[in-house]
């Protein structure tokens, strides 16, 4: 049997319950050999597979001539990650009582990234504790991560029993730290297990050398633990996956119903939008449903042409969740670049993708005391309460009401790497009574009164670049020309509206924000508007672009070596901050990401600051802002 049967569900059985469930704890816990031991004593290993284990267990393995299950997982894990994507891999067994769904997540377990993915879905947590080591800060921070993720059924597994003499008062001091610690956490039923995973000690069957433990072994507990997260009794939930349009004839609405039932004939509202409709039909690969219920895959046929699209969300007519763009939630950051206030990621809640900016931080969880610590930024593995403002207005349910319409995940716009995960707590009104105010004297009107089309010109590059100098001579030809523009200039706009921010990555990125807005505000007011900050960043320089026209938005790349840039060094900062008396300077201990694509490149080793000036005004010139005539 190759891997790809290994991971596929069982299809017999229908009938047995499933139970989804994930290890977790810290690294050589000793998660693998209890996983490979459950596979082995269910019958989830195969001959091949088995003898392939006994001789690699001869040659590698740690338990002598025993069978050393650590090595079956981990050697499915290694080669599994050099396929790379995957980052949470699905181990199918069952028992004549159940059918079982680990959340295997290998490699990297100092990250809380793959914990996370696979807690999401599990009714079960396994924590693994080695016995000689305890509650460790990545057990506690698991826990809590359960916890959040909506798991009540925790195992704590103290395993390597074998290592500590079997003693019990080592086994109770730990369950009793850990029932202390967990009584923060929304824990429904918390057991604890002495286990000796190796050599399968209360793994399938009581250990006799184990034997004042009286409870039951892990696996006849994972038998008969009841799970019930209603999502049957639930209002129907349908997130929006795709739409299904094979031919002009036929238009579907393709997903996995998070909760609920639905029949044809039901009422339904599509959101955000409102509009109603009701289900025609059922449509599966086996044929039309007369019902279909949480956790199938279907697709639904409607009765009236109404606009549905991925990511909107069908829910019964009278039963519709919230829509909302601003939101309290709690945020588990899993990237190395800590999580930037005011800087815009990706965030995917459902099928749905908005823009999302997290500012503020509200605070921090002390991982140890469950206190919450002021914080201005989360770093790699922090978990902390946040808003969130969205560019759009997204339907949801709270975490708490629904893992699917409530949690999300948040994506780096550039590399697109998972960076955050998150639950929404609640929506904010804070701008549901804000209204765009129209104005009479709208845009179009500024621009013929100015004869121009207003626009922005974005210079950035290094400090001593000739960003300012540029930017000066092209305002006074602009000027000369009878044109209307206006220079922001980064030491200027720090003199009086961002005088309040320093150099930190962090209030760069807020710096750049508001100086964006600002510019926005101007374009608006019909100006040809100069923007000369260094904006090291990409991502807060295609925020900018962002909040502008196709075409409006003009990034000039003023490109000067450091080298040449320290060698002018005008205002004698390149010195000051090569003597370690100013931090955070770009170039030398800040970073400077240049542009990939400017609209406009100008290397001021072969072009004069003169030049440059012509060099943009001939480009405004081209793509048709210059529009009056030129006295
Ligand atoms: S930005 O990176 O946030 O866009 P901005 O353009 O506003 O920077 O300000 C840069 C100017 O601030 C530089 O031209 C320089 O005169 C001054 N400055 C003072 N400290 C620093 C620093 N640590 N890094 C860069 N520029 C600094």
């Amino acid at each position: 049997m190759n891997r790809q049967e290994l991971n596929s569900p069982p299809q017999s059985h229908a009938a047995k319950t499933l139970l989804r469930f994930i290890t977790c704890g810290s690294v050589d816990d000793g998660k693998s050999s209890l996983i490979g031991r459950l596979l082995y004593e269910t019958h989830a290993i195969f001959d091949d597979q088995l003898q392939a284990l006994a001789s690699e267990s001869k040659r590698l393995g740690t338990r002598g001539s025993d069978l050393d299950f650590a090595l079956l997982v981990d050697g499915l894990a290694a080669e599994r990650e050099q396929g790379i994507t995957i980052d949470v891999a699905y181990r199918y067994f069952e028992t004549a009582r159940r059918k079982f769904i680990v959340a295997d997540t290998p490699g990297h377990e100092q990250y809380t990234r793959n914990m996370v993915t696979g807690a999401s879905t599990a009714d079960v947590a396994i924590l693994l504790i080695d016995a000689r080591k305890g509650l460790l800060e990545q057990t506690k921070r698991h826990s809590y991560i359960a916890s959040l993720l909506g798991i009540r059924h925790v195992v704590l597994a103290v395993n390597k029993m074998d290592l500590v003499g079997f003693d019990e008062r080592i086994f109770r001091d730990i369950e009793n730290a850990f029932r202390q610690f967990s009584r923060e956490m929304a824990f429904t039923q918390v057991i604890a297990i002495p286990v000796c995973a190796v050599d399968g000690d209360n793994v399938s069957s009581r250990s006799p050398r184990l034997n004042w433990y009286q409870g039951e072994p892990l696996l006849d507990y994972l038998e008969s633990v009841t799970v019930d997260r209603g999502e049957l009794d639930a209002p129907f939930r349908f997130p929006v996956q795709w739409v299904n349009r094979p031919h002009a004839d036929f238009r579907g609405y393709s997903g996995q119903i998070a909760s609920g039932v639905i029949r044809p004939g039901d009422k339904i509202r599509v959101l955000p939008s409102g509009r109603q409709t009701s289900v025609e039909s059922i449509v599966t690969y086996e044929g039309a449903l007369p019902e279909a219920i949480a956790g199938q895959s279907v697709t639904l046929t409607v009765a009236d042409e109404v606009d549905i699209s991925r990511g909107d969300v069908l829910t019964l007519s009278d039963q519709a969740v919230e829509c909302g763009a601003q939101f309290e939630a709690t945020l588990v950051w899993m990237h190395q670049q800590p999580l930037l206030q005011g800087r815009q990621y990706f965030l995917k809640i459902g099928t749905r993708t908005a823009l999302c900016t997290v500012a503020p931080v509200k605070y921090r969880v002390n991982i140890h005391t469950m206190e919450h610590v002021s914080a201005e930024r989360l770093e790699m593995n922090d978990i902390g309460v946040c808003e969130l403002q969205l560019d759009q207005s997204v339907p949801f349910e709270p975490y708490t009401v629904s893992r699917i319409l409530g949690g999300f995940i948040l994506i780096d716009r550039l590399t697109n790497d998972t960076v955050g995960a998150g639950m929404l707590h609640f929506a904010l009104r804070r701008s549901q009574n804000v209204h765009w105010q129209a104005l009479a004297v709208d845009r179009a009107l500024r621009s013929a009164q100015k004869q121009q089309r207003s626009c922005v010109l974005w210079l950035t590059g290094l400090s001593g670049a000739g960003k300012s100098t540029i930017a000066d001579i092209l305002d006074q030809k602009l000027l000369q020309l009878g044109h209307h523009s206006y220079v922001l200039d980064g030491d200027n706009v720090r003199h009086g509206l961002n005088k309040d921010l320093g150099f930190t990555a962090q209030d760069r990125v807020e710096n750049i924000r508001r100086v964006a807005e600002v510019s926005k505000l101007m374009v608006h007011a019909g100006l040809i508007t100069l923007v000369s900050f260094i904006s090291p960043f990409r991502s807060e320089r295609e925020m900018a672009r962002s909040l502008f026209d196709p075409g409006e938005f003009i990034e000039v790349f003023v490109d000067t070596t450091l080298a040449v840039a320290e060698q002018r060094d005008v205002k004698g900062l390149y010195k000051k901050a090569r003597a370690g008396k100013l931090k955070n300077f770009t170039g030398i201990d800040s970073p400077y990401e240049a542009p990939q694509a400017p609209e406009i490149y100008i290397d001021t080793a072969v072009l004069s600051a003169m030049q440059a000036a012509d060099l943009i005004l001939s480009h405004l010139r081209a793509a048709g802002f210059l529009v009056g005539p030129t006295p």
